[in-house]
C-alpha cells in the first residue's frame, strides 16, 4: 500500500462525487490501481460537497486507505469551489450527476484551469453542448474533456473497433449488433441517480433534436450495403436463442459519433506533442477502423421480457 504522507501540490486526479452509488465504485477501482507501483496515478485525492458522506464512502471502499487519501470539499453550485479542485489536480473525475443538472460548471472550471476532464456520463445532449460550448477554449488552455467512460459506453465503443478490425479486406462489417445481460438478486438494478438521469435525457428529446440543428452538420460515415429495416422493440433472436429489448443508451449516438469524426479524421485525431513513432501508431489502428451500423439489445434467455 502507498501511504500518502504529505499533500502534493498537484494531485494526479481527484474524483469528484465520491460519495455517490457510482462514485463509490470509481474510488475502489482507482484504489486497487494506486496500489500498483507502477500505477500512473502516483498521487489521488476524493471530492464532494459533504466530507462526511465521502469519508464514509472510502472507508467503504478501502478501510485501509482512509487516513491516507485526503478529502476535500467542493459543490457544483459554488464556482470558486470547483476551481479550487481544478488549481490542485491533472485530471479532475466527475461522478456527479444528473450530468445535465450539474455538469456544465465542472467542465468549465477544468477548460479555464487547463486540467482534464473525465466522466461517466451517459446523457449525449451534455456530451454534445459541452463540446458546442467548450471546444475552442479547451484547445486553448490545453484541457482534454472525455465524457462516456462508464457502462455507458466504453464496451460499446471497443466492441465496436474490435468486431470492425476483424475484417479482411475486401470482407467489410455491415452492422454490429451488442447484446447486453443484466444479471442481479435485487429486481431494480441501478440508482435513483442514474435513472433521474435517463428520465430527463427522454423527457428533453427535443432540447438535443434542436440543439443538433444549430451545430454543423457531422459526416455521415459510408457503411457498405443497405441500412438495418428498423424492426420491432422487443424481438425473438432466433440466432441467439434470446429474447431481446433495444436499449435506449447513449451507446448507438456515441459509437455513431466516433465513427463519424474517423470520417472526417481517417487517421484519428493527433494527440499534443505526438512523436513521429506515435502518429505512425495511430494512423495504422485508425485506418483499420471500418464503419458499421449499430445497435445495442439487452437480453433476457427466458421468455419476453
Ligand atoms: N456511464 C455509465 O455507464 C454510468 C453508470 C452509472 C452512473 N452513471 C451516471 O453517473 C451519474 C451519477 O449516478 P449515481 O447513480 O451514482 O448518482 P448518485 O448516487 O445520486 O450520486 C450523485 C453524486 O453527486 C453528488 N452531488 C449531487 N449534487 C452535488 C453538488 N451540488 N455538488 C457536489 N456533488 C453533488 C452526490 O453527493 P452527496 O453524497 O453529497 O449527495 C453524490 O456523490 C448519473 O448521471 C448517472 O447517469 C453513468
Amino acid at each position: 500500500m502507498q501511504a500518502q504522507s504529505q499533500i502534493p501540490e498537484l494531485f494526479d486526479v481527484i474524483i469528484l462525487g465520491a460519495s455517490g452509488f457510482t462514485g463509490k465504485y470509481v474510488v475502489r477501482e482507482a484504489l486497487k490501481l494506486f496500489n500498483f507501483p507502477s500505477s500512473p496515478i502516483k498521487s489521488l485525492a476524493l471530492a464532494g460537497r459533504n466530507p462526511t458522506r465521502v469519508k464514509q464512502a472510502l472507508q467503504w471502499a478501502s478501510p485501509s486507505h482512509s487516513l491516507s487519501i485526503p478529502i476535500l470539499t467542493a459543490d457544483t453550485t459554488d464556482p470558486p469551489s470547483l476551481h479550487r479542485l481544478c488549481s490542485q489536480t491533472k485530471l479532475l473525475l466527475n461522478c456527479v450527476g444528473p450530468y445535465r443538472l450539474h455538469g456544465d460548471p465542472v467542465a468549465a472550471a477544468c477548460v479555464h484551469s487547463g486540467c482534464d476532464y473525465l466522466d461517466i456520463s451517459g446523457e449525449p445532449e451534455f456530451m454534445e453542448r459541452m463540446e458546442a460550448r467548450y471546444h475552442e477554449k479547451a484547445v486553448e488552455t490545453g484541457s482534454l474533456l472525455v465524457s462516456a467512460c462508464g457502462f455507458d459506453s466504453i464496451p460499446a465503443e471497443l466492441g465496436v473497433m474490435f468486431n470492425s478490425r476483424q475484417w479482411i479486406p475486401p470482407a467489410v462489417p455491415n452492422q454490429i449488433e451488442a447484446y447486453v445481460s443484466l444479471e442481479s438478486d435485487k429486481r431494480i438494478v441501478g440508482n435513483f441517480g442514474t435513472y433521474e438521469s435517463a428520465v430527463l435525457g427522454v423527457a428533453n428529446a427535443q432540447e438535443l433534436q434542436k440543439l443538433r440543428r444549430s451545430r454543423p452538420r457531422r459526416a455521415r460515415p459510408v457503411i457498405p450495403g443497405p441500412a438495418p429495416l428498423r424492426g420491432p422493440l422487443v424481438e425473438s433472436q432466433k440466432r441467439i436463442g434470446l429474447w431481446a429489448i433495444k436499449l435506449p443508451s447513449a451507446d448507438a449516438t456515441v459509437v455513431r459519433r466516433t465513427l463519424s469524426i474517423l470520417t472526417e479524421n481517417p487517421h484519428g485525431l493527433p494527440g499534443a506533442n505526438e512523436s513521429p513513432e506515435q502518429r505512425e501508431k495511430r494512423e495504422a489502428f485508425w485506418s483499420t477502423v471500418k464503419p458499421a451500423h449499430f445497435g445495442p439489445w439487452m437480453v433476457q434467455e427466458e421468455g419476453p421480457l
